[in-house]
């Protein structure tokens, strides 16, 4: 009886802490991590680091000195000599451990045994970092920080720059505009590219900087954010009234930096090399960033005088991505796909767009005409992505680093009322004025009834 209930008061507590902590797990892996899987990891690693290491290939044979100092003082048999480790810098998100190399070892070493490292440690991921040459931080993550996105609270937003998403490694993927002028976003519908948008728009709007968009969806996607926006196009006939303005727009530019540097007008855009920053601050035109939602819409034509529209819009949107970057326009381009099926420039057009990021998608084909020339393996996490988690990507540039990343949920209304919000900010771009959207005074407060009445008839 007696061991009944001694079995009753150990094993119920015990019960009781392990379902919590499944639970726990399940439903809160932040807090989980930070209450029981950091103190378990960080036993585990400090306990098991250098048989891991040994294990991993990742150990040298120790110096003679080394051999020689050991066998003086210890009796202890002389082991291989795991990479000096730092100290370790526990995360909300998981922990931080920098690695001295020894001589002969390589990052690319460390980065091959980072899945087995993951399951020694018991942790989700282990990414490698190159710090500086012979050290590397190892950077291991507790859980999947992309199932419910929380951005870090210092996710490096500036001028320009705006923190759109998460990395899987629990770094803030930052769309920095100086760094990489111009973006392709591609995938399926439904696989988040609005989003992205959102919050492209939402963090750009309290930044000095005109927004512009071609939305060929009537406008659904960015009207709600009319109120911030300096131009919007909602189909592909004001579309071509619109580029021509801004082609307009950024040789006027250019004329500025030529009169500023005392080059004669007649000096051909391409061969100026300063840009807008390097203008005094009174002189220099704010940024302009153009938004394109749906592209393939810009290039289907139904009658031949559509095709002549199309052509001078592709002509226009190519010489934007050539020649924008150094007058302050940049191009945030989306679509569901981009291949050279869509007609005339188009593969000229994506070879401009710097910048990939490509959603779920339907097929390879599309994945590759986002990342097919950025590296294969990105191709397949593309193609990999499951139709359960929207706002997931693979964010690559053209040189050659990619990740996955994945938007933190903001609905339209919270979006649009930022946009509210910085309506004040709406700088003065005389050229744009005409396309400036109309925003309803008052918000509409009776439901609009989409149902027409019907006549009674006898
Ligand atoms: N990061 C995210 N987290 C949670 N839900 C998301 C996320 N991103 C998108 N969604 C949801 O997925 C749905 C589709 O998103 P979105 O409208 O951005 O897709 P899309 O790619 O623009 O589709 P379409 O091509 O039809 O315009 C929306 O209901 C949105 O709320
Ligand atoms: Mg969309």
């Amino acid at each position: 009886m007696s061991e009944l209930m001694t079995m009753m008061e150990v094993g119920g507590p015990l019960a009781v802490a392990g379902g919590g902590a499944a639970y726990l797990r399940a439903r809160h892996p932040a807090a989980y991590w930070s209450t029981v899987g950091l103190p378990v990891s960080v036993a585990r690693l400090l306990g098991s680091y250098g048989s891991v290491m040994d294990s991993c290939g990742l150990t040298v044979p120790p110096s003679r000195l080394r051999v020689l100092a050991t066998r003086a003082t210890t009796r202890r048999e002389v082991r291989p000599v795991p990479p000096r480790r730092g100290m370790l810098r526990p995360t909300s998100t998981g922990m931080r451990l920098r690695l001295r190399l020894a001589p002969g070892q390589e990052p690319a070493d460390v980065a091959a045994s980072a899945e087995r490292l993951r399951h020694a440690w018991g942790v989700h991921a282990v990414y490698v970092d190159v710090v500086k040459p012979g050290v590397v931080e190892l950077r291991l993550v507790g859980f999947d920080v992309l199932d419910r996105v929380r951005m870090p609270r210092k996710a490096g937003g500036g001028f320009l720059r705006v923190p759109v998403a998460l990395r899987e490694d629990a770094t803030a993927f930052v769309r920095d505009y100086r760094a990489i002028p111009h973006q392709l976003t591609l995938g399926a519908t439904l696989s988040g590219k609005s989003m992205y948008l959102r919050h492209l728009v939402a963090g750009l709007a309290g930044q000095p900087v005109a927004l512009a968009g071609i939305d060929c969806k009537r406008g659904v996607e960015l009207a709600p954010f009319a109120s911030r926006l300096s131009a919007l196009a909602t189909e592909p006939g004001e579309a071509a009234e619109l580029l021509p303005v801004l082609v307009r727009l950024m040789e006027e530019r250019y004329d500025l930096i030529k009169a500023r540097q005392g080059i004669a007008p007649s000096t051909p855009d391409e061969e100026i090399t300063s840009d807008v920053w390097g203008l005094p601050e009174h002189q220099r035109p704010v940024p302009v960033v153009l938004f394109v939602d749906e592209i393939a819409e810009l290039f289907l034509v139904a009658t031949r005088k559509d095709e002549e529209r199309r052509d001078e819009m592709v002509t226009q949107l190519i010489r934007l991505a050539q020649l924008g970057r150094a007058a302050g326009i940049y191009l945030e381009v989306c679509g569901q796909r981009f291949g050279a099926e869509l007609g005339k420039g188009a593969t000229m057009l994506r070879a401009q767009l710097s910048g990939r990021v490509c959603h779920r998608v339907n097929d390879e084909p599309s994945a590759k005409m986002a990342l097919g020339d950025i590296a294969p393996e990105a191709v397949e996490a593309a193609c990999a992505i499951a139709p359960e988690r929207p706002g997931l990507a693979v964010a690559g540039d053209t040189s050659g680093g990619w990740s996955r990343i994945r938007t933190p949920y903001l609905s339209l209304a919270d979006a649009a009322a930022v946009c509210q919000e910085a309506a004040h900010l709406v700088p003065d771009v005389p050229a744009l004025e005409r396309f400036r959207p109309v925003v309803p005074a008052q918000p509409v407060e009776r439901p609009i009834s989409l149902v027409k009445p019907w006549p009674v008839t006898d």
